[in-house]
Order: C-alpha cells, then sequence, then structure tokens
C-alpha cells in the first residue's frame, strides 16, 4: 500500500499542511501545521489515525502553528537551531539524510537551503514535500533573513536530480495545480529551467 497523504488548504497564505500516513498501523505525521489545529485534529480524528509526530520544513511562523501544545516529537532540522527554536516538548534536530520511520515507511530528510538556512525537504514512497522551497510555477523568497539564491538554486539542483516521478507536494498553494510531477515541473517552473544563478537571480528579480 501506497503512503497515505491528506493536503490541507488552511489559514490566511494558502497554506498546505499535510497529514501522512501508514493506514496499516494507523500512525500519522502532520507536516508544516498552519492555523487552526483544531481543523488538523479533527483529520486525524476522522482518518483514525495516531499522531506520531510533526515534521517541519523550517522555522517560519506560518509553518509551525501549535507546536508547543502537541506531546509528540517535533522535526526541524539543525540548520534551523539558530533562527528559529520550537517551544515544543519533545523537539528533535534532523540531519540531512536522516531517516524516520512512520509506520512501515522510511521519510528521508533532505537540507535543501535557500529560503531558510534550515529548510529540508521530507522524501517518503516517491512523494517531496517542498515546504517554501519549491512552488508549482515558482520558489520561495530569499530576501528573508538567512535567505541565499545562490544557495537555493544548488539545493534545486539536488531536488532535480531525484526521479520525474517524483511527485511534489509544495508548501503553499501558489499555482494552478495542488501537487505535480517533478518532470512536468521542469518542463513550466521556469526556475527549474534556468542553467546558471544569473539567470535564476534575473527571475527572482
Ligand atoms: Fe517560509
Amino acid at each position: 500500500m501506497s503512503v497515505f497523504i491528506k493536503q490541507l488548504l488552511l489559514g490566511d497564505l494558502e497554506n498546505f499542511t499535510y497529514i501522512i500516513a501508514d493506514k496499516d498501523t494507523g500512525e500519522a505525521f502532520v507536516i508544516d501545521p498552519s492555523a487552526p489545529q483544531a481543523q488538523i485534529l479533527r483529520e486525524l480524528k476522522v482518518e483514525n489515525l495516531q499522531l506520531k509526530g510533526i515534521l517541519l520544513t523550517h522555522g517560519h511562523y506560518d509553518h509551525v502553528v501549535g507546536v508547543d501544545k502537541v506531546d509528540v516529537p517535533v522535526y526541524l532540522s539543525e540548520a534551523e537551531a539558530l533562527f528559529y527554536t520550537p517551544q515544543a516538548k519533545q523537539y528533535m534536530r534532523t540531519a540531512d539524510g536522516q531517516k524516520i520511520m512512520l509506520g512501515h515507511f522510511v521519510v528521508e530528510c533532505l537540507h535543501t537551503p535557500g529560503h531558510t538556512p534550515g529548510c529540508q525537504c521530507f522524501l517518503v514512497d516517491g512523494n517531496l514535500f517542498t515546504g517554501d522551497t519549491l512552488f508549482m510555477d515558482a520558489v520561495g523568497r530569499t530576501d528573508f533573513p538567512g535567505g541565499s539564491s545562490q544557495i537555493l538554486f544548488q539545493s534545486l539542483q539536488r531536488i532535480k536530480q531525484l526521479p520525474d516521478a517524483t511527485m511534489i507536494w509544495p508548501g503553499h498553494h501558489y499555482g494552478t495545480v495542488p501537487h505535480e510531477a517533478l518532470g512536468s515541473l521542469k518542463k513550466y517552473n521556469p526556475f527549474l529551467m534556468c542553467e546558471d544563478v544569473k539567470q535564476f537571480e534575473g527571475y527572482l528579480g
């Protein structure tokens, strides 16, 4: 069975929060909780799932709602720690390449800095959850503290090495479709088509 994915459009900034789960064991992770937390918990109940942890792609406020109110491990990249520390009861720092088990599934953490120094994507069962690193038609801003267009460009080159069939699930609904295969994005997201940093920065404006 494939990993279960539920995409929730929440908050004032068109955030995508995700519930991912192993339906065989009933274990679930929430990725990037946005407001309102009650709705996320309700969705877990509807799906008969038990929350086992929260995965954070980065520390911006619209992706970390309510992490101080749940007593499960909250995973954030160690590189994000200089900029943001979650007030979580079980704060877990992750390293690049680290693997976290979700039932029978392996969730791999990929460090993809650029939007923030500690941005990470989560790869599970052919799905990549990209937070604010990669959207459907765009990429994350690099003008926040700790952002870097050069470093984001490098992170995108790394993502492009994944198989074309990898399904990309972004952190905001900034596009016409809510998710898309990497192979398709490579054909229409201009930021993925840039051949060098100079061209990339030209698109960023
Ligand atoms: Fe962000």
